[in-house]
């Protein structure tokens, strides 16, 4: 089938629906949504059997969806209606949320309904909400929308006057039929009223409003939106909004019944000047000095109730490490703590050492917020990819353990490429990796040289850092690119991860497993030492960071800022004297 994926940005969830409809051999395009024109020229030119949108925050031009069937993903119950869904159904307390694909249509959200699903809700943030329930329920809906696509062409061919599948137009009165129309939630009705509101309900609010538009408070004199709300088990305050303590760049609050935790602030837009998303700390600068550091031991249990970026746990021989950074992006003194972490994790007495990364991301390499708000971006660069050199340096070298990353979620650029530096690689069904750079203006270290083209080949990895596509978990598998692939549940996941994990580390043969291992990097080492290819990427680096006519540092600064021309990106634009995408999956 010829599918067009209109969308407003090529986020997390198109990625993923775009990775799994070519994977099924579907011709895939990708068109943003703003000029009206170009989608017309668009669907003119490449006749769409159907267009689908997986995130559309534009309206459809009629005349688009009068001739040509639109799907939309909505993520709300069946009913559902309005721009904030999420966000209501987190204050709300809603204990099941759901994904519903409906047909574009003159009113908003009101078409009649393809196919909807439910899940239950967890206590997370509207971000890790869509990015993990969403993204896998509209993933599912996809599916079955190319299915009652078929049936009823299938249908209509053999006999135009019946149709076996028709969707359902909206009809409140039936039972299952259980959403409403609301309305954007606005700024005053998220406010967080410290005085009355009890932690649980500041963490939906801010949940609610997290990773956008964030809730907008005052801290310390300064108006700022508030993120990446955590609960604190043991501190309480006398005074709610009272600042308890610090940690690791994120501020303790106290409210009236406890404490919570806020990583992460953003000051609120002033005449023309804008701000970005920075640990608490920073931005609330000298006016938390004097508040107390409340420290971690190196290797905290992973089921403190507090904020902890990096955790640890460990089963028998294995050894978990968790790093559950914002975003998954690494600044170098997180680069460092989780290199002290990593290396506190290798004396124990354990076989298997399994990198967890993070409850949203596995990583996203280094942190361009970070090195955007310091006074020398080029050198704060500079030290965060020598950090993160450092850490993918010490897991290479690792020579009393086997190494497993377990890419329980997506990993981008620097992040995709350090699970490469573990022995194995085992993904969750469905995670979508972007093992490149370009886009960001960047050559790359990370060892990518050396682990990459070992992996899947000279040829897929100059492919794979060019082509700037997403690389869906089946794709990479059939490419070497990881081990295995375990279910797309959570929970199955980490039965499956434990299991495997398990069996490496009881395996009879774990010494020579091991041998093996060194042996390998032994004799790579003897080829070309590791110091090589790090100088060489670095040297590389040295020219985006300091290099003249380096689109770097202009790509960053639009990528934190969210500056968008709007435009499609030229390597996802449709030409039709290019039949193909040029594709790094294989059919499976
Ligand atoms: N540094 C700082 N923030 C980062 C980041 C990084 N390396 N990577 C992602 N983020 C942030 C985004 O700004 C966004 O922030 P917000 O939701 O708080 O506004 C959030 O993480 C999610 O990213 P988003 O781009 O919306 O997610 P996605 O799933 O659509 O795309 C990537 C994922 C990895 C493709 C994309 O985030 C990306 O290109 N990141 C940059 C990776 C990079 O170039 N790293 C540096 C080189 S090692």
């Amino acid at each position: 089938m010829r599918i067009l994926l209109l969308v407003t940005a090529f986020n997390g969830l198109t990625q993923r629906v775009f990775e799994q409809l070519r994977l099924q051999s579907h011709e895939v395009r990708v068109i943003f949504a703003g000029c009206d024109d170009e989608v017309r020229d668009t669907v003119s030119v490449f006749r769409p059997d159907i267009i689908l949108c997986p995130f559309l925050k534009q309206r459809i031009p009629e005349d688009i969806w009068n001739k040509h069937l639109c799907i939309i993903i909505h993520p709300g119950i069946s009913g559902d209606r309005g721009p904030s869904s999420l966000d209501w159904a987190i204050l709300n307390r809603e204990s099941e949320w759901g994904v519903t694909a409906l047909q574009a249509d003159s009113e908003m959200d009101a078409g009649d309904i393809w196919s909807t699903g439910n899940f239950p809700m967890r206590a997370a943030s509207k971000a890790s909400l869509y990015r993990q329930e969403v993204t896998e329920m509209a993933a599912h809906l996809v599916d079955e929308i190319i299915e009652l696509f078929k049936l009823r062409t299938d249908a209509l061919q053999s006999n135009p006057l019946s149709s076996r599948f028709k969707p359902q137009a909206l009809d409140y009165s039936r039972a299952d039929v259980k959403g409403e129309l609301r309305p954007l939630l606005k700024q005053p009705q998220r406010a967080i009223d410290w005085s009355r509101d009890s932690t649980q309900t500041v963490l939906d609010k801010i949940r609610a409003a997290d990773s956008f538009p964030g809730v907008l408070d005052e801290f310390c004199g300064l108006p700022v939106y508030l993120y990446g709300a955590h609960n604190e088990g043991a501190l309480k305050g006398d005074k709610p909004k009272q600042i308890l303590g610090q940690r690791h760049g994120a501020i303790c609050v106290a409210t009236i019944d406890g404490a919570v935790w806020i990583s992460h602030l953003k000051r609120q837009k002033r005449e023309s000047q804008s701000f970005i998303k920075l640990p608490a700390t920073w931005v609330l600068g000298e006016a938390v000095d004097t508040v107390p550091e409340l420290s971690l031991k190196v290797l905290p249990d992973n089921n403190t109730d507090t904020f902890s970026e990096i955790t640890y746990s460990e089963s028998g021989s294995v050894g978990y490490l968790y790093f559950n950074f914002h975003n998954g992006a690494m600044g170098t003194e997180q680069c460092y703590r989780l290199l002290k972490a990593y290396k506190a994790a290798l004396v124990r007495d354990t076989r298997v050492l399994v990198l967890m990364g993070g409850d949203d991301f596995f990583s996203n390499g280094i942190h361009l917020n970070h090195i955007e708000a310091s006074e020398d971006k080029a050198e704060s660069s500079w030290l965060n990819i020598n950090a993160i050199d450092d850490l993918i340096e010490a897991i290479l070298e690792t020579r009393n353990k086997i190494t497993v990353a377990a890419v329980r979620n997506n990993a981008g650029a620097g992040g995709a490429m350090m699970a490469l530096a573990c022995d194995y690689i085992f993904a969750r069904d469905g995670v979508v990796l972007n093992p490149h750079y370009k886009g960001m203006g960047l050559y790359g270290s990370e060892y990518w040289t050396y682990t990459l083209p070992n992996r899947v080949g000279m040829e897929k990895a100059a492919e794979l850092t060019e082509s700037c596509l997403p690389l869906g978990a089946q794709a990479a598998a059939n490419i070497g690119f990881l081990d295995a692939i375990f279910p797309g549940d959570f929970t199955a996941y980490q039965f499956e991860l434990n299991k495997h994990v398990t069996d490496i580390a009881a395996d009879y043969q774990f010494e020579q497993l091991l041998a093996n291992k060194l042996q390998r990097r032994d004799r790579d080492e003897a080829e070309k030492p590791l110091a090589a290819y790090r100088q060489e990427e670095l040297l590389q680096m040295e020219l985006c960071f300091w290099g003249e006519g380096s689109q770097y540092h202009a790509k960053r600064y639009n990528f934190v800022y969210k500056v968008s021309c709007g435009k499609t990106p030229a390597h996802l634009k449709y030409d039709s004297n290019k039949p193909e995408i040029k594709t790094s999956s294989v059919s499976v």
